[in-house]
């Protein structure tokens, strides 16, 4: 059996098309969503995600801005930089790309975004909010993830999913979504880890598998159940002397194996990571109206 692909180019091209009619109707009342990132150094890779946020946010009608600062920026410059955009009404959404410089900390500039501009969802009151199943913003990730599996035709409600990895970012935020009594959700959740003795076992007794341990394709075959469905956020670089660069793009999944027993799986690229922008996309759309007094 060879696995159906889940294709994330042209289910995120398809929320896109929904988020820019959405957008059109908000201009047509004067209001433009803004999304402001803020980018401390000179990460390529950071520099790209930034560059392809405005670019999304171009596709879809929205304004955006980009703050730059240099890799030896203060704390206190850039807790500065936050407050500003806090206090400026056209700016709705608001993302400080990580990782951030070690001279500043993370957790504290997370902390000092207002949580109604907070479109990561990283925020602790976010965070608190999303799993007493009251949220303000789904995080990016998880929600495209979760979309994928929706639109996919894979609900989970009822099914056993194993996540692999507890990260802040994906795994521990994934794990409580797909917990709540909700809307692509009701799922049973078993979170694997860095302390999980015999993740095999685990994951043989997964409906749904989402891979986010960032460990290039650690998850074989061998370790699914015929049939279950495979999502996998994993981007690693691996050396390939063939290619021209010198390397290529694999996930945590060993895409070959897996595709052989699964019924549904994820390629990367062009699964999970087209999704999370577009997730961003409608968080911001979703806190300009918030903060025109519109529930959403
Ligand atoms: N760095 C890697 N992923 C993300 C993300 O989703 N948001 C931000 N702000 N930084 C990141």
């Amino acid at each position: 059996m060879s696995a159906q692909l889940i294709d994330g180019k042209k289910i995120a091209e398809a929320i896109r098309s929904e988020i820019k009619e959405e957008v059109a109707v908000l201009k047509a009342r004067g209001l433009v969503p803004r999304l402001a990132a803020v980018l401390v150094g000179d990460h390529p890779a950071s520099q790209v995600y930034v560059r392809s946020k405005g670019k999304a946010c171009e596709e879809v009608d929205m304004a955006h801005e980009t703050v730059l600062l240099p890799a030896d920026a203060t704390e206190s410059e850039l807790l500065g930089v936050v407050e500003r955009l806090n206090r400026q009404a056209g700016v709705n959404g608001i993302l400080v790309q990580l990782p951030l410089p070690a001279q500043i900390n993370e957790a504290r500039i997370i902390e000092a975004i207002a949580p109604h501009k907070d479109v990561d969802c990283f925020h602790p009151s976010n965070v608190g909010r999303m799993t007493i199943g009251e949220p303000r913003f789904l995080p990016c990730t998880p929600a495209g993830v979760q979309e994928l599996l929706l639109r996919s035709g894979n609900d989970p409600a009822g099914r056993h999913t194993v996540i692999l990895g507890r990260s802040n970012i994906v795994g521990k935020p994934l794990a409580v979504m797909l917990m709540q009594k909700a809307r692509g959700a009701n799922s049973t959740v078993t979170v694997c880890h860095t302390g999980t003795v015999d993740m095999a076992r685990y994951t043989r007794q997964a409906d749904i598998v989402v891979a986010a341990a960032g460990r290039p394709e650690m998850v074989r075959g061998d370790m699914l159940k015929p049939g279950c469905v495979v999502i996998d956020v994993g981007i690693n670089r691996i050396a390939d002397v063939t290619r021209k660069n010198g390397y290529r793009l694999v996930g945590d999944v060993h895409f070959e194996s897996a595709r052989e027993v699964a019924s549904a799986i994820t390629p990367v690229p062009g699964g999970v990571g087209p999704m999370t922008i577009v997730m961003l996309l409608k968080n911001t759309l979703n806190a300009a109206r918030q903060q025109s007094g519109e529930e959403t």
